[in-house]
């Protein structure tokens, strides 16, 4: 059969892979082929165990592998028979330089469009999935089209909304997709093109088209908005600690107004992911290059609450357990950034088992899914630190635990058995808000919690 459509995704991650795999579910008609420069991560892909843990994608890359979604370490032939390329290389915050800290790294990006450009003999639709800075389409474009092949390349922005954990529910049913290109008429041409992609499954009406710089500017945008409401909670949290003030009653107050809305007002230990930190410093980065000073330090502070946050939890801990965790042993519940995912990029729980061990506390990770990553962040701590799949063993002999991730598998343990298994006084830390407080108080445990009056017996 041959295929309406040659799509080729550069970049087989997290926002990659799973993203190709609803369009080869959803576009039988079209070929799907997402290539990478790191082959274990194909051959990873192309097995039983796929390199990332997300609910129903085994299902779906089962449905459509081999069929018309492919795994392949073959760039060069993969950009050749394509007519639409999405890019969705990693941009992480450089780390050297000018704007190091800040800015986004784009050395994969130019080197993916160099390589599109060096290996196309006809012109191609490259679209940027990657969360990039605003106007960087028309960087990508001088690069792509400053040839004397005569090819011609239209970038179209199509950022990607989907949250971890929740990726395939977030693909198959979008609140919105974006697509962004120039408003020429190749451009116009071009955007139709990605448009059709996504009218196989998604309603017109959640499809919408604008400007490449609106759409670029929509995604940094989107992200700061959403951290933003996790640092306005967590800072409220702490005030809550000070007068008693519940902050779950608090959120859910503030939700129930419908201009308000209820989500995203979980407080928290802090938010991570690799996304919301990376993209606001992106963006606080871009405003001070305009010169917009103010504004670049208003979104600063988003990051800067989240760190408050961190170190608030931690120093929280020291205080409470007589100002000394060293020598204590202190089981970790939860590594991932958040539950149903084995991802721990920017992970709260980074820093808390640092400032724990960094206090010469005995500390002991425990996580469903993600001890691996968990001990690939740890790598440079040899002294203090375990790593337990079973809660039950994590927790015995500990003198505390602090919850970091929500999974469910710690709303249902048994607490009875956990508190004779500790030292005592034995106390619990619930960076979730998970947990049910009063029970866990009654049982004995020092109950701390996020945004709430502490529980205690002395
Ligand atoms: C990445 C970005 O971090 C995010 O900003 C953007 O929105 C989407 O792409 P993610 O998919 O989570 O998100 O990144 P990651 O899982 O690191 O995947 C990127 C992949 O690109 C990696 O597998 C990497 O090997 C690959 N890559 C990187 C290439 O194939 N070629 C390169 O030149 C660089
Ligand atoms: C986010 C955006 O939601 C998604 O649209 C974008 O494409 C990528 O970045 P993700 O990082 O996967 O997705 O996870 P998200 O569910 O947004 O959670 C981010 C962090 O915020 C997690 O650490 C989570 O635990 C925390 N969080 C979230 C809170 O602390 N409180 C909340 O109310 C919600």
């Amino acid at each position: 059969m041959t295929s309406e459509k040659n799509i080729l995704c550069i970049g087989a991650g997290y926002v990659g892979g799973p993203t190709m795999a609803m369009i080869a579910l959803k576009c039988p008609q079209y070929k799907v082929v997402v290539v990478d420069i790191d082959r274990q991560k194909i051959k990873a892909w192309n097995s039983d165990s796929l390199p990332i843990f997300e609910p129903g994608l085994d299902e779906v890359v089962k449905k459509t592998r081999g069929n018309n979604l492919f795994f392949s370490a073959e760039i060069e032939r993969g950009i050749q028979e394509a007519q639409i390329i999405f890019v969705s290389v990693n941009t992480p915050t450089k780390t050297f330089g000018q704007g190091a800290g800040r800015a986004a790294d784009l050395q994969y990006w130019e080197k993916t469009a160099r390589q599109i450009l060096a290996c196309s003999n006809d012109s191609k639709i490259v679209v940027e999935k990657s969360t990039l800075p605003v106007r960087t389409a028309s960087a990508m474009e001088r690069i792509l089209n400053d040839n004397s092949k005569g090819v011609h390349f239209e970038v179209v922005s199509n950022p990607e909304f989907l949250a971890e954990g929740t990726a395939v529910r977030d693909l198959e049913f979008p609140d919105r997709v974006l697509i962004g290109s120039k408003e020429t008429p190749d451009g116009i041409r071009a955007r139709k093109e990605v448009v059709d992609i996504f009218l196989n499954w998604v309603p017109r009406e959640k499809i919408l088209e604008s400007s490449v710089w609106s759409s670029e500017l929509s995604k940094l945008t989107a992200n700061a908005f959403l951290a933003q409401r996790i640092s306005s909670i967590n800072s409220i949290s702490a005030l809550c600690e000070k007068t008693e003030a519940d902050v779950d009653e608090v959120a859910g107050a503030i939700g129930m107004d419908s201009r308000i809305g209820p989500k995203f007002l979980k407080a928290s230990v802090g938010f991570g992911g690799s996304c919301f930190k990376k993209d606001i410093l992106n963006l606080v980065y871009i405003c001070e290059s305009y010169g917009l000073e103010k504004v670049a330090r208003y979104w600063e502070s988003v990051v800067e609450i989240n760190e408050y946050q961190e170190n608030r939890f931690v120093q929280n801990m020291l205080a409470n357990m007589f100002n000394t965790v060293a020598g204590k042993k202190v089981a970790l519940f939860g590594f991932a950034f958040k539950a149903n995912t084995g991802d721990t990029r920017e992970s709260p729980a980074i820093y808390i088992a640092q400032g724990l061990l960094a206090e010469h506390a005995d500390v002991v990770i425990t996580d469903p899914k993600a001890l691996k990553n968990a001990r690939k962040d740890l790598k440079n701590f040899k002294k203090g630190l375990t790593f337990e799949a079973n809660p039950y063993k994590a927790a015995k002999g500990a003198h505390a635990i602090a919850v970091l991730t929500e999974w469910d598998v710690y709303k249902d343990l048994d607490y009875e058995r956990i508190f004779k298994s500790m030292v005592q006084p034995a106390f619990i830390f619930d960076g979730r808000n998970i947990l049910d407080h009063k029970r866990l108080f009654h049982m004995g445990f020092n109950v701390f919690a996020i945004g709430k009056a502490p529980l205690k017996h002395f």
